[in-house]
């Protein structure tokens, strides 16, 4: 090749495998998940000139992994998190301790050493987020309780594996491993608990930072760049946040890229724009997604199978079983139903991301063997493959409860109640989430051209743009909107209510799909009149310069103010210069 075309030849190859087997697995009833994973293990062996760089490839996938947490985010509310957290804390960091020591219990009896067993543990007590996304996506569940208390689940292990990664280095030379350039007195010797308390410092650090600036900053960036109109921008300004945010977290406070990527779409998630960010995210959410599976796939030694069946078997037998019934029993335990405990089961039973950054630091630390990472690429790929069936397995078991009656009230309707508070919490948080929204939000551009004809003839792209320069203000009855000779700082349009225009003894009412205040701002003078609400009001206000914007933009709606003021104002003139001596109450001018 004339030049490096490494990471080209890669997409392509990637893209074209991922289709086809995609495809494949899809026309034979299977999720195309499958499809992708069989073509990452196919692209890193057999094909005839090209070398798989898996390097580069995981580099692609965490971008995967990157979108998808931002979009799991700009559904998910803070409020909702927490509501989950009475669940969600106590049931992973258990879930993740029991099946890390039934793991290492497990090699332990290979002969494996305890530190080997204990990162091998930790990798598979882990589940991924992309599968759980992904199957929580197919089955249209991420937005039901259970979905909730799952991704939830899944964000407190992301956490937890966020210190777990911190530790290790510290923890490993205890474990029997080598830290690499400790003997230098490296990073080792700051001490286990200061090790600790600086990571949790810097996640809380991160957090307070994204919740306490990223609703102010983000939300203002997003629309600044909404209202230039251009698509393209405005999906780089979404991409550029999440890939942005997410590369910062991780550099700058030590938070996983994917933690980072669901702060920052958690942080958009009230914002008015979030579905429009939602929206223009996804298609990139999802090619990159399929390069995730992609590069699992890749990573498959095959001769694994044949040199260590029973290890594999064992980890099978911890990802598929062991883990999903630790889970399940905690859920149990807590007092949830049936239907959530399996739910919860069929979401953990599979491993993948983190366990394979986890497992890499280990052989790096000199703790896990090198099978150890095979044994996990293949208990990655076998327990994703099944991942539907456990989903499939799930359901079955619920149907049988359902169908005994006896087993029915113990299980599932008897412990409805925790799962009904938290239903209530999560419903009033959408409301709440809703409500906030709703004062924020001005009108559909179906509407706005409804109620102020001046806007009819621009296109429902250029209306939506219209949208975002306008902002909702309210009005009490008898509350002076205008005063006379003041300098002009917005003009309003009027979406409901009544307001009056106060002009000598003459009164000139203005009802909902007029404009008010755009004379001062046309002709530069002090304002004309005074204007006074009459009724409960919702103005769509525009500052001074976002009037200027406007009327620079779109000159038919320049065109309609520009006549509307100078009649205005001549009918003003016409009353100071001696008026033919109209009605009180003329209809507005509009
Ligand atoms: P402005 O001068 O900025 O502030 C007072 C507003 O009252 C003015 O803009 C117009 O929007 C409105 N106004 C003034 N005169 C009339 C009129 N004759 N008919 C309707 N509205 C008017």
């Amino acid at each position: 090749m004339p030049h490096d075309v490494s990471l080209i030849a890669l997409f392509a190859v990637a893209f074209v495998l991922a289709s086809v087997f995609g495809y494949i697995a899809t026309r034979l009833r299977l999720p195309p998940l499958v499809g992708y994973l069989v073509a990452g293990a196919l692209m890193a062996k057999s094909i005839p000139g090209f070398e798989a760089d898996t390097a580069m490839a995981s580099q692609l996938a965490e971008i995967g992994v990157i979108l998808l947490m931002f979009g799991v985010g700009l559904h998910f509310s803070l409020g909702a998190l927490l509501a989950v957290r009475r669940i969600a804390i106590p049931g992973a960091v258990a879930q993740i301790g029991i099946a890390t020591l039934l793991g290492a219990a497990m090699v332990m009896l290979w002969g494996w050493s305890l530190g080997a067993g204990l990162v091998l543990g930790l990798c598979l007590s882990v589940a991924s987020t992309v599968v759980l996304v992904k199957a929580l996506e197919e089955r249209g569940a991420v937005a039901t309780t259970n979905g909730r208390i799952a991704v939830g689940w899944l964000i407190v292990e992301d956490l937890a594996m966020v210190i777990v990664l911190v530790l290790l280095p510290a923890l490993a030379e205890v474990l029997g491993g080598q830290v690499p350039g400790a003997a230098h007195g490296g990073g080792g010797d700051r001490g286990l608990v200061a090790e600790l308390a600086i990571t949790l410092v810097k996640v809380a650090a991160f957090a307070v930072l994204a919740l306490l600036l990223g609703p102010r900053v983000m939300p203002w960036i997003l629309r600044q760049v909404a209202r230039t109109g251009s698509r393209e921008l405005f999906t780089l300004a979404v991409l550029t946040l999440s890939v942005g945010i997410a590369f910062g977290a991780a550099a700058l406070f030590d938070v996983s890229f994917a933690l980072g990527a669901f702060f920052a779409g958690m942080v958009l998630n009230e914002s008015d724009l979030s579905h429009k960010a939602a929206a223009q995210s996804l298609p990139l959410q999802d090619a990159f997604a399929v390069l995730f599976f992609v590069s699992v796939g890749m990573l498959f030694d095959p001769s694994i199978v044949v040199r260590e069946p029973l290890l594999l078997l064992g980890v099978l037998w911890l990802i598929l079983i062991g883990k999903s019934l630790v889970a399940a029993a905690l859920v149990l335990a807590v007092g949830y139903p049936v239907s959530t405990a399996v739910t919860i089961a069929a979401a953990l039973a599979q491993v993948g991301e983190f366990s394979f950054i986890l497992a890499g630091l280990g052989i790096a630390y000199g703790l896990l063997p090198r099978e150890g990472l095979s044994l996990i690429v293949a208990g990655s790929l076998v327990s994703i493959m099944l991942n539907p069936f456990a989903f499939w397995a799930a359901g079955w078991m619920i149907e049988r409860v359902r169908a005994r009656a006896t087993l029915h009230e113990r299980l599932e309707a008897g412990r409805r109640a925790p799962l009904a508070a938290l239903e209530a919490e999560l419903e009033a948080e959408r409301q709440r989430a809703e409500a906030k929204a709703a004062k924020h939000r001005t009108l559909s551009p179906a509407e706005l051209a409804e109620r102020f004809p001046m806007f009819a003839t621009l296109s429902a792209e250029q209306r939506e743009v219209v949208m975002l320069y306008f902002r909702p203000r309210h009005a009490r009855p008898g509350e002076r909107i205008i005063h006379k000779g003041d300098a002009a700082d917005a003009a309003y349009f009027l979406s409901s209510g009544e307001v009056e225009v106060e002009l000598g003894r003459r009164r000139i009412k203005l009802r909902p799909g007029d404009v008010f205040g755009e004379m001062a701002l046309i002709s530069g003078q002090p304002r004309s009149a005074n204007v006074t609400a009459l009724d409960y009001c919702d103005l769509l206000a525009l500052t001074t310069s976002d009037f200027r914007e406007i009327m620079r933009r779109f000159p038919e709606v320049r065109g309609t103010l520009a006549t509307l003021a100078a009649q205005r104002s001549a009918m003003n003139r016409e009353e100071v210069d001696g008026p033919p001596g109209g009605p009180q109450d003329a209809a507005p001018s509009t």
